[in-house]
């Protein structure tokens, strides 16, 4: 198995093999649980699997943040030769993806992109989709896999399919967990241990808004979770909220024939956490 810079590279090699499907994972590194479930449904779907690392910058609208983001290359590659030996790993340098200083191109995704987590990391979805779009063009796959963790994520990705009529076809992946419910995420290492317990709060609301929401008072919901985020203190509640499933348009009153979400974004210190789950 071997790593590439260059995506040249993994063309000529692909066209040396034979195959049927290929599949691809984007990844910033870091890999945990979550993104081993992903390689691993692509690797059982796809006969060629490529997985990208890249600390994508035109996605992140704060500079800390960035340069605080965990990377671990090596342990990385590791972790994928267990899963599947076979699996081409594409490690662009930033000149393979961008030119120079790299930009986020702009998309009208139709508002899907500035509601919810778009609201408070602004750019963030046109940066996701710039670098998912320059991935799609350069490998054309047939399958690409994103987890749910990121649910506004794969929809952005959805409605860029549709407007610039990509063949790839979207698999999404339920959330992986650690032990106490907390989304398994590439942050969780920053969190001290103590904290990374204590931040099963954030589920542990969602599981809260799923119980309450046969009652019917959204608002009541959303009072109770901002309460328990007053009492706690120690995580800052950024948003709770409830909304439909396909369009993310907030609800007000619960009709059980429409999917809906609940979305949530807590931070300790600088490290902001995000979750969602289904409601019905
Ligand atoms: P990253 O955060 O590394 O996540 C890569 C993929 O793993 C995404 O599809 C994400 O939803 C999925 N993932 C993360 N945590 C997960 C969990 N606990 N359970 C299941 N899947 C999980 O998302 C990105 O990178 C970037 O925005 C990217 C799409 C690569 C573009 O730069």
């Amino acid at each position: 198995m071997r790593s590439f810079n260059h995506s040249s590279e993994i063309l000529k090699l692909l066209n040396t093999r034979e195959y049927k499907n290929l599949g691809l994972v984007p990844t910033m590194g870091s890999l945990h649980k979550g993104h081993i479930k992903l390689i691993e449904k692509c690797s059982s779907k796809c006969d060629e699997t490529i997985v990208s690392i890249f600390v994508n910058p035109t996605q992140f609208n704060n500079k800390k943040d960035l340069a605080n983001y965990p990377q671990s290359i090596k342990n990385d590659i590791q972790i994928i030769k267990k899963i599947n030996p076979n699996t081409i790993i594409y490690t662009p340098m930033e000149s393979d993806l961008y030119t120079s200083p790299p930009k986020a191109q702009i998309f009208d995704l139709d508002g899907i992109d500035k509601i919810i987590e778009g609201k408070f990391r602004k750019g963030h979805f046109q940066g996701v989709a710039t670098v998912v779009k320059i991935l799609f063009e350069k490998f054309s796959p047939d399958y690409a896999f994103f987890g749910e963790k990121d649910f506004q994520q794969i929809l952005v990705i959805k409605k860029l399919i549709k407007k610039y009529d990509f063949e790839v076809k979207i698999r999404s992946v339920s959330t992986v967990r650690e032990k106490n419910g907390l989304a398994m995420s590439s942050r969780n290492i920053l969190l001290d241990k103590k904290t990374r317990y204590d931040a099963k709060i954030i589920y542990e609301s969602l599981c809260i808004a799923k119980k309450m929401i046969k009652t019917n008072d959204i608002i009541k919901i959303k009072d109770f979770i901002s309460n328990l985020f007053l009492v706690n203190k120690k995580f800052h509640l950024e948003y709770f909220c409830i909304a439909e499933s396909n369009s993310l348009e907030e609800i007000v009153s619960f009709n059980p024939n429409i999917k809906i979400r609940a979305f949530i974004c807590a931070r300790f210190q600088r490290v902001r956490l995000i979750d969602n789950i289904a409601l019905n």
